[in-house]
């Protein structure tokens, strides 16, 4: 069987990096593609398929940067490494925060540039399985314990005990990812209704055109394509529960339908001249501001009426911290099983990181976060190596750069939070063996150890 060789795409201005970095990888065993500025980086992508990208942030045309930006457009998922001059921290730190999966600074280090592109390449193939995984996970595993002791999670749990026993509509709001579809079935589950199935719609999911029928279903020969009459969701759920996730994404037309249902309890399907009564409990997400998009005429303000008779906030992740520990071994039992893995411990250090990382994408991306920390640690054990990037070294340096005052003592005391991080990473690497880190960090053994000194490590 031929092994596929892991492919490479460079984009740099200056025709002698483009070279060396073409004979390093090629070396390595890589396939490699490179370009001269960020527009045909852009243009490589559909033919190419790169597994790795390394954008040069200084060139011409547009930054490195901008090109990420417009890749990631094209391909969230797509893996990105962006070379920056030496001692640009703020940039390095900025293209983290944008979604590059690490940086590189120029002039660099042979070796140094191998190992980022080798480990991008590695976490590249971890993020593929498991998006491979997920697919078949959501099928052959149901995990719907809520997770947390946290006086702001048990109010929430209070709420929905509380409110599950009515038929009372309700309405979830919370950021993306803090577990508001995870509420919405327990509602449902502590319901009398428990019996029968949660019906969900995504309302940001249907294509416009088809919102009405998908809702209330048609009769035959509605439209063109009505061939037979099909019952809506309305009709599917009709004595259980109906969530409706992101409302907030319903388009207008269709929310002066659905208000007309709540109001009136009854729907007509397309075409149908009948009104069939319903008897429908309603739960709504959304992660928008309602009230906003009020505001700026983009939601009814009779259907939100409608919609927050009881509204349950669930509260980001950074207001509960106290979660993150807990949630943390849960999840790690949760893929020991899924992916047959057998991790038993994590670092203090590391848990100290996650519990201090402000998790814009809240449980779901810690969720993601540990998946593949585990699968990195082959030892049984998650340490802060294994965290990606972003919650490995950023949220700290971030905090010191977010205050501008005296910007360049903050700046030198960024970079030498960097230049620590980077050597406890490399003795970490390296299993504390200081003649290897010092040559992979391409100084002397000696500079290395007065470095150990200063920063006490
Ligand atoms: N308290 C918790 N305990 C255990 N797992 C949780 C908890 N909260 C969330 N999760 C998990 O985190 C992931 C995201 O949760 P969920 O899908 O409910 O978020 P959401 O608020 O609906 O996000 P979005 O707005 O993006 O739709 C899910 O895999 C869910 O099982
Ligand atoms: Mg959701």
């Amino acid at each position: 069987m031929e092994i596929m060789k892991s492919k490479v795409l460079i984009a740099d201005d200056e025709v002698k990096i483009r070279r060396v970095m073409v004979m390093l990888l090629k070396d390595e065993g890589y396939e490699v593609m490179a370009v001269e500025n960020g527009v045909a980086s852009v243009k490589a992508l559909s033919s190419f398929k790169p597994d790795i990208v390394l954008l040069d942030q200084q060139m011409p045309d547009m930054t490195g940067m901008e090109a990420m930006l417009q890749i990631k457009n094209k391909n969230p998922n797509q893996t990105i490494i962006i070379v920056t001059a030496y001692g640009s921290i703020s940039l390095a730190v900025d293209a983290i925060k944008n979604g590059a999966y690490d940086f590189i600074e120029k002039p660099f280090d042979n070796d140094k540039l191998l190992l980022t592109v080798k480990r991008a390449i590695e976490f590249n193939d971890i993020s593929n399985k498991l998006t491979r995984l997920k697919g078949q996970l959501k099928e052959n595993y149901s995990f719907w314990q809520i997770i947390g002791n946290s006086p702001k999670l048990q109010q929430v749990m209070a709420k929905v005990r509380k409110i599950a026993e009515t038929t009372v509509t309700v309405l979830v709001l919370g950021e993306s990812g803090v577990g508001k579809e995870l509420i919405v079935r327990q509602i449902h589950n502590y319901s009398q209704r428990s019996e029968k199935p949660l019906i969900t719609v995504n309302c940001g999911a249907i294509p416009l055109t088809l919102i009405e029928s998908e809702l209330f279903g048609h009769e035959k020969g509605a439209f063109t394509d009505a061939k037979e009459t099909q019952i809506g969701t309305f009709e599917k759920a009709n004595g259980s529960t109906l969530f409706l996730d992101e409302i907030g994404e319903l388009p207008l037309d269709a929310q002066v339908k659905l208000l007309r249902v709540l109001e009136e309890r009854v729907i007509n399907r397309v075409g149908g001249k009948k009104s069939i009564p319903i008897d429908v409990r309603i739960i709504a997400a959304t992660n928008r501001n309602l009230e906003e998009k009020v505001r700026q005429g983009t939601f009814r303000l009779d259907l939100l009426y409608r919609l927050n008779i009881f509204t349950i906030n669930v509260p980001p992740l950074r207001e509960r911290r106290e979660d993150v520990p807990l949630l943390v071994d849960y999840f790690i039992m949760k893929y020991n099983k899924i992916l047959n893995l057998t991790v038993n411990n994590i670092s203090q250090q590391a848990v100290d990181l996650l519990k201090e990382y402000d998790w814009p994408g809240n449980i779901r991306d810690l969720e993601n976060a540990i998946q593949s920390a585990m699968i990195l640690s082959q030892t049984g054990q998650i340490i802060a190596d294994h965290l990606p990037m972003r919650i490995k070294v950023y949220p700290r340096i971030e905090s010191i750069l977010l205050d501008t005052e005296s910007d360049n003592n903050k700046i030198r005391d960024a970079s030498e939070h960097v230049e620590k991080e980077l050597i406890v990473d490399t003795l970490m690497r390296y299993n504390y063996n200081r003649t290897l880190a010092a040559e992979a960090l391409n100084i002397s053994r000696k500079t290395l150890f007065n470095k150990m000194k200063k920063y006490g490590i």
